[in-house]
């Protein structure tokens, strides 16, 4: 297992904080910044580390952090972010939670309860829907009034964006929309500048998705799909 530089700490609260990691996996031609984040809340008692991806020995601030406060729960958002979870679960013993649908190329060793939307966790955390066929549970801190996302939205050139669905656009829109009924202020994403406000979630809401060029070429070979279902005119809400 390879495991990144660490990039930054940031810390956004009481026993609330972000590492970020340089990916050690990443390739240019991925459609996402090579440093990506994992959150840590302590909740009710219970510390949970959301989408873990492990530093090096070098990263001491983190790995003392933890130390002092272990964590008992771990959240892998995304089948894939299954990331190191793995190597938490082994050094910490922490309780393990993730999607019902797995990716068959990253299969954790770790067994993961299974989480969906409506999912309750230890520490009062909700899982969530973001519309994108299940295959992504984001989590509602109610004490911290914040939403933690992996990939259904994404930052480029400062904003905040929805991340393209190419075979349902309105879908994770519907979705993503329901959240404002939850009381937040904050949203935290994996891939881009990490920590958003509420109005900045709005913003995102009433723009295009993200759409990189290479997920517009994949796009192209939905077409007659798209077209069957009008997906390309779809009205924005
Ligand atoms: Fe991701």
């Amino acid at each position: 297992m390879l495991r990144g530089r660490l990039e930054e700490v940031i810390d956004l609260g009481a026993g609330f904080w972000i590492w970020r990691v340089r990916h050690p996996y990443w390739k240019p031609s991925d459609d996402w910044d090579p440093v990506v984040t994992t959150t840590v809340v302590k909740s009710r008692g219970e510390v949970f580390v959301i989408d873990p991806i492990a530093p090096d020995d070098a990263a001491k601030i983190v790995w003392e952090r933890l130390d002092v406060d272990p964590p008992t729960q771990l959240v892998v958002v995304k089948p894939d972010h299954v990331r190191d979870v793995d190597w938490f679960a082994d050094r910490y013993g922490a309780t393990a939670w993730g999607p019902g649908l797995v990716d068959p190329t990253d299969i954790p060793s770790t067994r993961l309860s299974p989480i969906y939307p409506g999912t309750e966790l230890p520490g009062g955390i909700v899982a969530l829907n973001a519309g994108r066929w299940g295959v992504e549970t984001p989590l509602w801190l109610p004490d911290q009034q914040t939403l933690v996302f992996a990939d259904a939205l994404t930052e480029r050139n400062g904003g905040l964006r929805i991340w393209s669905t190419p075979w349902d656009e309105a879908g994770p829109r519907h979705a993503l929309g329901r959240l404002l009924r939850l009381p937040f202020k904050w949203v935290i994403i994996s891939h881009g500048f990490p920590v958003h406000g509420r109005q900045a979630y709005v913003r995102a809401l009433k723009w295009d998705p993200w759409m990189s060029d290479e997920l517009k070429e994949w796009a192209q070979t939905i077409e007659p799909y798209r077209k069957l279902l009008g997906l390309q005119n779809w009205p924005t809400e």
